[in-house]
């Protein structure tokens, strides 16, 4: 595969199910003592479609995520208290903005540093991911819901239609350096290549998708992204709907067109809950 101004080339890994028929799960946050997962991973070589002035050609119904331009007020994204309190009221405005929902609903954010050689994976050190998932399965969703909405609001809230969006933004410089790489959800065959995994956290557990090879998977980015761009990124929509698309893979990869002196990656991402009347 060759690299050009509109495509470049990922090493992406992608999941390869337990031997032993058993479901995956990966432990996070853990002390390190237990085998971090069941599961192994697989590389493997795929075209990534740079869209920048093709923008247009994906949106969150089509593909399954989309780009916008929209600076933010707030710039430093040091300090989680004040995310909350000021980014989070903004990103609200816009998400509500930008899918015409009527409830949108934080529900947290993740703040990513590169940092070549650091092992330490604790939640004030993430890194980008370089691992194609998908944060949430249906069942996770509506977990989500009952963790943050009020019980009494949850059964209309579950009968209408509502998403998980991710709001992802570069923070402080370009992010060249590993971008993020989506797969368009036209090109994902759900019954095949996604696979539930159970999050083991200290005091609960989570379910993501893990995403099995297909070489029918078409991947896109945005090259260059600023911090005045914002992706995005759809993880679950209820309506059930074939012309829409519904889940997204994604993850970081190294991009070889990435200038030697690009600063390393930075970024942020906020979940939502998004409900539509
Ligand atoms: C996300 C995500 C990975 C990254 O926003 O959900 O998986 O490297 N991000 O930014
Ligand atoms: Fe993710």
């Amino acid at each position: 595969m060759t690299i050009s101004n509109d495509t470049t080339i990922g090493q992406l890994l992608y999941f390869t199910p337990p031997l032993d028929g058993s479901k995956p799960y990966i432990y996070i946050n853990d002390d390190g003592t237990r085998p971090q997962r069941n599961y192994q991973q697989a590389t493997h070589e795929v075209k990534i479609e740079n869209i920048r002035g093709k923008e247009d050609s994906v949106s969150l119904d089509k593909t399954g995520f989309q780009f916008y331009n929209r600076p933010a007020a707030h710039k430093s994204f040091q300090n989680d208290e004040e995310i909350e309190k000021e980014y989070y009221p903004e990103s609200i405005a816009l998400l509500k903005e930008l899918t015409g929902a009527s409830l949108v609903v934080p529900f947290d954010h993740t703040i990513r540093r590169r940092r070549p050689g650091e092992l330490d994976d604790s939640p004030q050190k993430r890194q980008p991911v370089p691992q194609v998932h998908i944060d949430q399965t249906p069942t996770s969703s509506r977990d989500r819901v009952r963790r943050h909405l009020p019980a009494e609001d949850v059964p209309r809230l579950l009968a209408n239609r509502f998403q998980i969006i991710n709001l992802w933004r570069p923070i402080g410089n370009v992010a060249l350096d590993w971008p993020l790489a989506l797969c368009d959800g036209r090109s994902v065959d759900e019954h095949v290549d996604l696979i539930p995994t159970t999050l083991k956290y200290p005091d609960r557990d989570g379910e993501t998708f893990s995403v099995k090879f297909n070489p029918n998977h078409r991947w896109k980015y945005l090259r260059g992204m600023t911090p005045d761009e914002v992706v995005l990124i759809k993880c679950y929509d209820s309506k059930e709907d074939p012309s829409l698309a519904t889940f997204t893979p994604h993850t970081a990869f190294e991009d070889p067109s990435t200038p030697a002196d690009a600063p390393l990656r930075q970024s942020i991402e906020v979940r939502f809950l998004v409900f539509y009347d």
